[in-house]
């Protein structure tokens, strides 16, 4: 497939100031479509809308999948992305769950480093700042059956980006969810489909309103043991050992995560997967064994967790503050990912 590219004759003003998280959108994006059985047209054009018919079955069924990632820039002008084909690759598992035909991962891989250094000057330096990257396929056929359609838009934009949270990187206050759930194991959960954010936003409000900054969703079925956090996976110190909830197949198998649990098993810590049960983390935060909560995500980096809101109480987490081990995995990720620490791993692709 050839990959055309028409540049912008209006360029738009770079941003000055605070950025805030996915607000601001850079001068071009990549879109190639999907008809007749194959993908095709794909170009690298001047950001604009789409028209779509509003019979355009995504409207009605939510047939979407979307990743995201991010391009780094330091000082020096150096620019690296962060395990950019694991999003790809997880992009097609996500979309053979809803029936949305795969994308050739090493095509969709060149066409992003070529928008990417077209759209370099868009690349934020600044701390905890990155070019936030949104690769999504949406289903485009105009028709109201029920069917997977045989249309759809894959485009990937670019938003220059500052933290998720906007008190940086101060503990969040997370709110254990006991009544709406996330997702059910043989659903869609596992996958980064669009509905399952449309089915966060409840309980994100209810949490909200209640003064926390996410929730902390518990499985399904018993509501006994945790999954996950809005827009995070979910790690706890808890009697001196790290243990996240295992991927049973409700949960999102995060980038972020897998990097971190790699991480932590190369400098010899142990890292248990395994079912997380709130009853102890509850109990840990009580008699002092759980030290350190955090969270990971590409959008949230590594999150310190201060506060965990059960039933009707708040439990405090480390006495409120960042723990060493959050700490120290926010350092090398992040130093890993901007140059300013070695790759052991090989998980930087360099474009500049
Ligand atoms: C990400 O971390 O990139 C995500 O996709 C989470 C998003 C909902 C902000």
């Amino acid at each position: 497939m050839e990959l055309e590219i028409i540049k912008t004759k209006t360029p738009k003003q770079k941003p000055q100031g605070k950025l805030g998280f996915g607000k601001i959108f850079t001068d071009h994006m990549f879109v190639m479509e999907y008809h007749n059985g194959q993908w095709g047209n794909a170009r690298i054009q001047p950001y604009a809308p789409f028209t779509l018919d509003p019979s355009t079955s995504v409207f009605h069924y939510g047939q979407a999948v979307f990743e995201g990632t991010k391009a780094y820039k330091n000082d020096k002008g150096e620019i690296r992305l962060f395990r950019p084909r694991n999003n790809f690759e997880r992009m097609n598992e996500s979309d053979a769950r809803i029936c949305i035909p795969p994308i050739d991962v090493d095509f969709v891989l060149d066409a992003l480093k070529q928008l990417v250094l077209l759209e370099k000057d868009w690349i934020p330096t600044g701390e905890g700042e990155s070019l936030y990257i949104r690769p999504t396929v949406i289903a485009t056929e105009t028709a109201l059956g029920v069917h997977a359609a045989h249309d759809y838009i894959f485009f990937i934009i670019l938003s220059p980006s500052g933290a998720y949270y906007a008190h940086g990187l101060e503990p969040v206050k997370l709110y254990v969810e006991e009544h709406y759930v996330r997702a059910a194991r043989g659903g869609t959960g596992h996958h980064k489909v669009v509905g399952n954010y449309a089915a966060s936003l409840k309980a994100g409000e209810k949490a909200a309103g209640l003064g926390y900054d996410q929730v902390m969703w518990l499985d399904a079925k018993e509501h006994k043991y945790v999954e996950e956090v809005g827009s995070m996976n979910i790690f706890f110190v808890l009697d001196g050992k790290v243990v996240t909830p295992a991927l049973l197949g409700s949960i999102l198998p995060g980038i972020t995560r897998r990097s971190v649990i790699e991480l932590l098993r190369s400098r010899g810590v142990e890292v248990e997967e395994k079912e997380v049960a709130i009853a102890d983390i509850i109990e840990g935060a009580k008699n002092g064994k759980l030290t350190e909560v955090f969270g990971t995500g590409t959008a949230a980096v590594i999150s310190p967790v201060g506060t965990i809101g059960y039933g009707d109480k708040d439990y405090l987490v480390g006495g409120g503050k960042m723990g060493e081990i959050t700490r120290s995995v926010y350092d090398e990720l992040t130093g890993i990912q901007t140059g300013k620490r070695e790759d052991p791993f090989g998980w930087v692709v360099r474009l500049q």
